[in-house]
């Protein structure tokens, strides 16, 4: 993590991991929306932060100046061994989130049939067993860390269901996917859960060529373009994409949900006396505390604003912000259960617009659900013992309960 407690001017010098921000950005971006709505950092490799829900989605529909094939991720990538890991293996990254057109929009299109509306609610009465059994688990005990022992559980579970690959896996894939993504500023850790999600997916490839099943990764064994297989290494990036993306993002999202009514009583009570506000409840919750900040790394110099951003810096896509604009949203930082029109980017915009959205919902929907049925009263043990991941996902890693 960066050095940390010598931030004197978040305008240009902030820093995505630092503590501070981690746990309250929504101060940080207010006072950056008024005194400089594009800040700048040189921490990591130098990134551009905007702040209003106009920049943000004017930079996120740009692809020509601001393309993804630059690279995606907040920080730069491992910084200790230049020639490791994923350029070598993956030279396509894990399209098509880091690919821009055509590569962007043929592997886009193979993958959103398995996350539509109808596909999604087709995983919804696993999901729905699954989070039941995890409540049996400790409903006994009156207590329960909300995060680890819940909502960590379940993206992991149905997304390995997808890929039909070993459900009971979900505690190495998880591990992986916090070093790539949480502790994405440890060099070792990044490269170590980057390797472990590649030769998972090598294997699991050379594995569904010997025994195809009802999967996606046998169907994209089996996809031609053009009449030619797909590279393997295309493959192997895209089903690492559903992995990391898949995990992380909603599993953070459940956690903020459910931590948002564990400390909000009256919210609670009213999301359980009045369950048809669940859509536009969840949508609110998608708003207020948006999991994940994407980013473009610039392939030249770009004049934006009037801010100089050059070649190599980063511009970070600050979806969790743009959701907090007074100038889009009335009273922003209240969570309001039945906000009537909401039309937040926590999915991003653009051509790269989440494709899990329909799954990432339904997910959302059916682990809120359970857990109000089955454990409609219950509250934080010490909300000061809370804590938080950011960085390219924000969401809380542990918040115990008592019921
Ligand atoms: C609450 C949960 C989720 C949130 C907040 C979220 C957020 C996002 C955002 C902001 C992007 C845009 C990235 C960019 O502009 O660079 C994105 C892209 C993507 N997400 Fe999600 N996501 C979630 C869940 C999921 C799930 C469950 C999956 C499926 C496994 C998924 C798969 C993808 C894919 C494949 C892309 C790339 C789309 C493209 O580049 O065309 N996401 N997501």
């Amino acid at each position: 993590m960066g050095d940390t407690q010598d931030i004197i001017d978040w305008a240009t010098d902030y820093d995505i991991f630092d503590p501070r921000y981690v746990n309250d950005p929504f101060r940080i971006w207010d006072t950056l929306r008024q005194s400089c709505p594009i800040a700048h950092t040189s921490r990591w490799g130098g990134s551009w932060l905007p702040t209003t829900y106009e920049d943000v989605t004017n930079i996120a529909r740009d692809i020509e100046t601001f393309p993804s094939g630059g690279g995606i991720a907040v920080i730069p990538p491992t910084t200790n061994d230049p020639n490791a890991g994923p350029p070598q293996l993956l030279p396509y990254g894990v399209p098509p989130i880091s690919a821009d057109p055509p590569l962007h929009t043929w592997t886009r299109r193979l993958i959103l049939p398995w996350m539509s509306p109808q596909k999604s609610a087709s995983y919804e009465p696993m999901t729905r067993e699954l989070c039941d059994r995890l409540i049996d688990g400790f409903i006994e005990s009156g207590r329960a860390d909300l995060a680890a022992d819940y909502a960590q559980q379940i993206p992991v579970r149905v997304i390995a269901h997808i890929l039909g690959v070993p459900t009971d896996m979900s505690d190495t894939f998880t591990g992986w996917v916090r070093d790539v993504l949480e502790f994405a500023y440890d060099a070792e850790r990044r490269q170590r859960g980057t390797m472990g999600v590649i030769q998972f997916f090598i294997d699991a490839l050379a594995e569904r060529r010997e025994n195809p099943g009802d999967d996606l990764i046998s169907e994209l064994l089996h996809t031609r373009i053009d009449g030619e297989p797909i590279e393997d290494s295309i493959i192997i990036g895209m089903c690492a994409l559903m992995l990391i993306a898949g995990v992380d993002t909603t599993w953070s999202a459940i956690g903020s949900s459910i931590w948002h009514l564990a400390s909000h009583p009256a919210d609670r009570r009213r999301l359980v006396a009045e369950p048809d506000l669940m859509p536009t409840a969840i949508e609110e919750f998608l708003r207020a505390y948006s999991p994940v900040t994407m980013a473009r790394r610039l392939l030249e110099d770009v004049e934006y604003k009037g801010c100089p951003m050059k070649a190599g810096e980063r511009v970070l896509m600050n979806f969790p912000g743009a959701n907090r604009d007074p100038e889009v949203f009335d009273r922003p930082d209240e969570v309001i259960l039945d906000r009537a029109i909401n039309r937040h980017v926590a999915f991003g915009a653009g051509i790269h617009r989440c494709a899990g959205s329909n799954l990432a919902r339904m997910e959302l929907r059916v682990s809120i659900e359970t857990w109000l049925a089955r454990l409609p009263e219950f509250e934080l043990l010490d909300p000061a013992a809370v804590t938080w991941a950011g960085g390219q996902v924000r969401g809380p890693r542990s918040a115990v309960v008592t019921f």
